[in-house]
This record gives C-alpha cells, structure tokens and sequence, in this order.
C-alpha cells in the first residue's frame, strides 16, 4: 500500500511540474492560457461609427439602438462603437476618414454626399418631399436604392437611409414669414450647390460650414441665422442664441449609413447578415421615431425658450413655394432628368399646400 501511495504522488508531482512549465512556457512566448470568454473577446470585430450631432437626436438614438441589436444578435462578437458629436472627425473629415478606413462607419447628412454624387441633391429641393409619407416612400423605394448604389463607385457601401426631419429656419432677424425678410441675411447651412442657389434666390447668403461650428457663429452674431430640424436646433440650443424660429417645412434633412466598402466585403456572410438585420429594424424603427422626436421637442422649445415662433400658413408656403420653383429646372441635369422626374411625380401625389 505504502509503495502504491508513492508511485500515486510522484505521478501527482510529475503532472504538477509539467503543468507549471507548460503555463510558463507558455507566459515565456507571451500567450498566455485563456478560457473561451477570453477567446471570444479576442476574435472581436470592432466597428467605429462616427457622427457629429448629440445622442438625444433621431441619429444618435438610432445609432445606439443599432449598436445594441447588434451586439445581442452576434451574443457580442461584433461590437459597434458609436463616437457621437464629432468627437472623432469633423463633418467633411469623417468622409475622408470612411474612405481611409480610419473609421468604418459614418451616416452623414444626405446633403453632404452631393460631392460624390450630384444626385443627392435631388433630396435638397425645397418642398420636395411635402409630407412624412412622402419620405418614407421616397428612401423606402427605387429612389432610395438609386442613391445608395451611387456611392459604391467610392469605396462606400451605402447600407440604410435615416430620416431626422423637416428644415425649418432660425434667425436674430426676424420674424421671417415672407420670402423677402431673408433679404440680406448671413446664413449657415450645410455645404450644397442647391442650398446656396436656394438662399440666394430669396436675397440671402448662405456659406457652407461645419454643423459644430454654428452655435458659435450664431452666438457670436458673425452669422444672422441658419437652417435645421427642430431636433438639431433643440440639441444644440441654437434657440438659445436666436430670437425667430420659422415653422416652414420647407426642406428634408436626413442620413446615409455607410460602411467603408473594403472592410465591408472582408465580413463574413453571417457576420453582413446580422448587420443588415439590424439595420433594418433599426431603419424601421426611426422613420418613425424620428418625426415624434421633432415633434416632443418643438413643444419643449415651445414650452421653455422666448424664441418666437411662426407658423407659415399654406398661403405663405406656396409663396416660398414659387420663388423656389426655379431651383427644379435649374439641377435637372445634375440630378438627372429620369431621378427628378420620378421624385417630382412623388411629390405631386403628396401634395398638401
Ligand atoms: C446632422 O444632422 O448630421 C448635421 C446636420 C447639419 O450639418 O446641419
């Protein structure tokens, strides 16, 4: 018995000393022993999602509702990270960005694009896309896909579109009613051929510049107002430094998902999968969000600022209508006659001024 417990402790001995220079071999060579938490972790992908405006917006809150479905649906294999406020780049940097592959996904303003592709532009129209249904069908549909396939000629793979809302227009000049009271005023809007042509035909000068600069231009009076949806304007309390806000309706500001094309092909087909399916739960989700949003937050604006606010009545609206009319024939070879005219068709059934 005494010699069988001898034999059973040198074996125990022999096995303990194997399994410490096995670890420490192993530490020697830098891996170190992982469990299959560890291993998960380590066979991560990490995708950066950058933008520039505040989480409290339809684009903030569909980023991180994105970034969680997608993180349940791959049990936390793919992990997004969202950087919101520009905290990364810069409205034309994360474009550059995009393209490097510094960052892997961005959902810029749609207008931003119309560098890319003049076709954007067919969504910067004023009065364009009249009512939310109007919207909706137009990013949902043939138009939608038209101008996502566009961008694939630049290393973009152009995956959903979001809605933030109607522009409408502040100002320290006001109130604004008429198309005349814009008259020499100094405008911030987004860079875009349409949206300069746009002020310019109604007397006002409009400069392209970066969304997180404008708090400080209009603070500062080096600018009289700008144009926004109401969610921008309220998260970024430009009715802070504003006296007028005009309710006019008369443009749509929404985004583009993209992911850099190259990182894009080199996912696994599981791995595009439960990124396409969260995307489209998360689309789903802020075409309609997104209007409730404006709308929450107007009232607050409403509720808690002294900026006045105006309503352009119908009447008023088609006179802003008129002077825009000629913005149409102006961009249709840019745009392209075909595109202009499938949204000009849309926006005619959706008529409601
Ligand atoms: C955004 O909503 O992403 C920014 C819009 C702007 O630049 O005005």
């Amino acid at each position: 018995m005494k010699a069988f417990m001898g034999i059973v402790l040198i074996l125990l001995a022999g096995l303990g000393a194997s399994v410490w220079i096995g670890f420490h071999t192993k530490l020697s060579e830098g891996k170190l022993p992982y469990d299959d938490d560890q291993k998960g972790i380590s066979e991560q992908v990490v995708i950066k999602f950058s933008h520039v405006v505040a989480e409290n917006t339809p684009k903030g809150l569909a980023a991180q509702r994105f970034a969680q479905r997608v993180n349940e649906k791959s049990a936390g294999k793919i992990k997004i990270e969202v950087i919101p406020n520009g905290g990364l780049y810069s409205d034309q940097e994360e474009l550059e960005a995009l393209q490097r592959g510094d960052v892997q996904m961005i959902a810029p303003a749609t207008t931003k694009l119309s560098s890319f592709s003049s076709k954007w532009q067919v969504l910067d129209l004023p009065y364009m896309m009249p009512t939310r249904d109007s919207i909706i069908e137009a990013l949902n549909g043939e138009i939608g896909e038209t101008l996502l396939g566009s961008l694939e000629e630049r290393n973009m793979k152009g995956l959903a579109l979001w809605t933030n809302g109607f522009k409408q227009i502040t100002t320290n000049d006001g109130p604004i009613v008429q198309p005349s009271d814009l008259k020499g005023q100094r405008l911030r809007i987004m860079p875009s051929p349409v949206l300069e042509r746009q002020f310019e035909l109604v007397g006002a000068k409009a400069i392209g510049l970066d969304f997180n600069e404008t708090y400080r231009l209009l603070e500062s009076r080096e600018l009289n107002g700008e144009e926004n949806t109401i969610s921008n304007i309220y998260s970024k309390k430009f009715f802070d430094v504003q006296s007028d806000l005009t309710i006019s309706n008369h443009g749509f500001l929404g985004y583009a998902v993209i992911m850099n094309e190259d990182f894009w092909t080199k996912l696994t087909n599981d791995q595009q999968t439960i990124i396409s399916e969260a995307l489209d739960e998360t689309t789903r989700w802020n075409q309609t969000q997104s209007f409730e949003m404006n709308d929450e937050q107007l009232s607050l604006i409403e509720d808690n600022s002294s900026i006045d606010i105006h309503y352009l009545t119908n009447e008023e609206k088609r006179e802003w209508a008129k002077r825009w009319q000629p913005l149409y024939r102006e961009f249709e070879e840019e745009i392209g006659k075909e595109l202009l005219s499938k949204m000009i068709k849309l926006r005619n059934n959706n008529k409601d001024f």
